[in-house]
């Protein structure tokens, strides 16, 4: 009984201790990379359907240098399925970038959805909102 109640204890602490450590207040770095990746993933969502193939490309190439911050960030923190989405999404820039310059309209699409997906993967698993709608990294 009395190691039960102890063994308890200790597993609380550990199941604690490890909620505390996984998360993680951005820096102002990665909270920048984070908006200029909104301004940008907006700005192609609104480029593809009108075939604003300049807007298109730009964005992509901002979206490929993000990712590879990203990608690194996240290799720091050994977190292998972060890093293997901004893989994906790197490699879906940069074939958006292609797509566009080539003004191949159907690939610039399935290029731009595989791009957004990336997205919504890392935050469901990675993004934690706070009551103050502020965000942390776990
Ligand atoms: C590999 C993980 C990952 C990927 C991929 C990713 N994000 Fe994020 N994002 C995060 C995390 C973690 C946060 C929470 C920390 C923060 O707010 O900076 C975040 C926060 C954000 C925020 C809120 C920024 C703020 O604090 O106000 C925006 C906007 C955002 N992401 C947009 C995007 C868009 C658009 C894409 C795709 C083009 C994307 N992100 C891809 C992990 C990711």
């Amino acid at each position: 009984m009395r190691n039960a109640s102890v063994s308890a204890l200790v597993l609380g602490i550990a199941v604690f201790g490890v909620a505390v450590a996984a998360n993680e207040k951005p820096t102002a770095e990665f909270q920048s990379l984070m908006k200029a990746n909104g301004a940008a993933n907006g700005a192609i969502r609104k480029a593809v359907p009108a075939r604003d193939y300049d807007i298109v490309a730009a964005n992509a190439i901002t979206l490929k240098d993000n990712y590879a911050k990203i990608e690194a960030f996240f290799a720091a923190r050994s977190a292998n399925d972060a890093v293997e989405s901004a893989r994906t999404g790197g490699k879906a820039a940069a074939d958006l970038e292609i797509a566009a310059k080539a003004k191949d309209d159907a690939a610039m699409e399935t290029a731009s959805k595989a791009l957004g997906g990336t997205c919504a993967g890392c935050h469901t698993a990675h993004r934690d909102q706070l009551p103050d709608k502020t965000y942390e990294i776990k």
